[in-house]
């Protein structure tokens, strides 16, 4: 949520980065040369009833490399990390109305449904997420 403390951030990706370590979370980024373009990443369910359930999290492609694919490319690998990791579902969920809403459907992911108020945005006003799933071939 903007303004956005440097300290703040700093705590979200050592969160990201203890669950890397951990097993629960992989981070794929979009390279070009040494500079990050875009990001997403997968948080691995671990419990027994959904060890085959992943979540796709906190897909974002810098305003300087939007649309060129990255996303699309981004995802694509996603599944294919999924897959690698034996997950065969995925869930994702974002802004009604937003650019990842138009890929998610472009993509092949079923909305499964809506809920208003589910999320604040930048301006502080409360927004409805879609949920969207995907199965996976095994
Ligand atoms: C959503 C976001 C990741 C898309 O990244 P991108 O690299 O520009 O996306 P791509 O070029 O791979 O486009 C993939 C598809 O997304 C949709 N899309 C992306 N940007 C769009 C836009 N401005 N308007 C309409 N559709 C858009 C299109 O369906 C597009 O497919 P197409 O190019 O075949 O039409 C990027 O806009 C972003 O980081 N937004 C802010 C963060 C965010 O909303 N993240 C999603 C959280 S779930």
């Amino acid at each position: 949520m903007p303004p956005l403390a440097e300290s703040e951030a700093r705590i979200y990706w050592k969160g990201v980065v203890a669950a890397m370590r951990s097993g629960t979370r992989v981070l794929l980024v979009a390279l070009d040369g040494d500079l990050i373009q875009g990001s997403v990443q997968i948080d691995l369910e671990t419990r027994a009833n959904g060890n085959h359930r992943a979540e796709a999290m906190k897909l974002f492609v810098h305003r300087r490399a939007r649309r060129r694919g990255l996303a699309r490319a981004l995802m694509v690998e996603l599944e294919s990390t999924a897959r690698r990791l034996g997950r065969t579902l995925l869930v994702m969920d974002t802004r009604q109305g937003g650019e990842a809403e138009k890929m998610c459907e472009s993509l092949g992911y079923v909305r499964y449904g809506a809920v208003p108020g589910y999320a604040r945005s930048g301006d502080g006003r409360l927004h409805t997420t879609v949920f969207f799933c995907r199965q996976l071939d095994e």
